[in-house]
């Protein structure tokens, strides 16, 4: 039998108002169809250049999008569409969000305390959060340091701790290892790799794929605010030819072990998205038809895919 996702998001579109010259109003859309499927106990990792709809695809799930925005498609949890109240009742709850910055954490709050107020079992939350340290590695003289004392390794180890004492479900990590050194990113690669083995679903956001590749089960190749390809690591293994998507293969061979060879041209800007398929003015197979039709999204090969061609 297939498993469920815990949490899907199909079709998902977000537009922002804005106000132009002469104050007349203008609905913008910035992301047109993104689609992510998240499974317990595994890891899909969210690949896409500045500005392809990965922060929003998280501030979507989270219920926590701009008042000037509006939103299509549907974010299902637990087979049950979300509403904006429910997001807000599973944020930081089943639903956690590990941020880039340390300023998540109370300032004025030692952090073992911060972990102890989200351990039910209150007559053993000493212990509790003191196991849970020592898994990371982390000395008891940590357990009194304030958020500001930490290395950004550190906070990040206390905003993992806190989401594994707790009822949390789905992890999503936006962009969480910025410019670290390789042993630091292969150490945070390894604690999101735990936690899901652990049974959370994680949403790891990145622009490295070669991080994702050492950790994820899948990767959704995000473009254009589009979801263009989910595919699973193992694609990427023998030349990259299991992969579906034009864009995914030619990112495939710009990693620098595969030739580096670069790819022509940028990525659409919202406001200038082509009519047909959005990758086809850099698309070394394109035909006419590209240029009219936008491709739905399709399974191929236990993946998906938005190509006009893909087999
Ligand atoms: N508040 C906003 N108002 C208007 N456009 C926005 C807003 N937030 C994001 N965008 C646009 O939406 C697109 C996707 O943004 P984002 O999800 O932050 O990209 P990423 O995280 O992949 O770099 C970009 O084109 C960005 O300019
Ligand atoms: S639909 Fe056409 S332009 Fe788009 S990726 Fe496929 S072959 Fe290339
Ligand atoms: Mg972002």
């Amino acid at each position: 039998m297939k498993k469920e996702p815990i949490l899907k998001v199909k079709d998902l579109g977000v537009s922002f108002s804005q106000y132009t010259k002469g104050l007349r109003r203008r609905d913008l859309k910035v992301i047109t169809n993104l689609d992510v499927e998240l499974y317990e106990g595994e890891i899909l990792a969210v690949v896409g250049s500045s500005g392809s709809g990965k922060s929003l695809l998280a501030h979507a799930i989270l219920g926590i999008l701009p008042d000037n925005s509006t939103t299509e498609g549907s974010i299902t949890y637990k087979n049950k569409e979300l509403t904006q109240k429910d997001k807000e009742k599973l944020r930081g709850d089943e639903i956690v969000l590990i941020p880039q910055s340390v300023n998540y954490l109370d300032p004025l709050m030692q952090v073992s305390k911060q972990v102890k107020i989200s351990i039910k079992d209150k007559t053993n939350a000493d212990k509790i959060q003191r196991k849970i340290f020592n898994k990371y590695g982390l000395d008891k003289n940590v357990d009194k340091y304030y958020p500001f004392q930490l290395s950004g390794g550190m906070a990040r180890k206390v905003l993992l701790s806190t989401a594994l004492v707790s009822d949390t479900k789905v992890i999503i990590a936006d962009e969480p290892t910025p410019g670290l050194d390789e042993k630091s990113l292969n150490e945070a690669l390894q604690n999101f790799r735990d936690i899901a083995d652990n049974g959370c679903a994680v949403l790891m956001i990145t622009h490295d794929i070669e991080a994702a590749l050492k950790i994820a089960d899948k990767i959704a190749i995000f473009y254009a605010g589009t979801t263009l390809e989910i595919a699973n690591v193992k694609d990427f293994e023998n030349g990259g030819e299991n992969l579906r998507h034009p864009y995914t293969k030619a990112l495939y061979k710009a990693l620098p072990q595969n030739g580096f060879k670069p790819i022509k041209g940028n990525q659409p800007l919202p406001n200038e998205l082509p009519k047909g398929c959005l990758f086809c003015d850099r698309c070394e197979e394109a035909s006419d038809s590209c240029k009219m039709i936008r491709p739905d999204s399709k399974e191929v090969r236990n993946g998906m895919v938005r190509c006009l061609y893909a087999t």
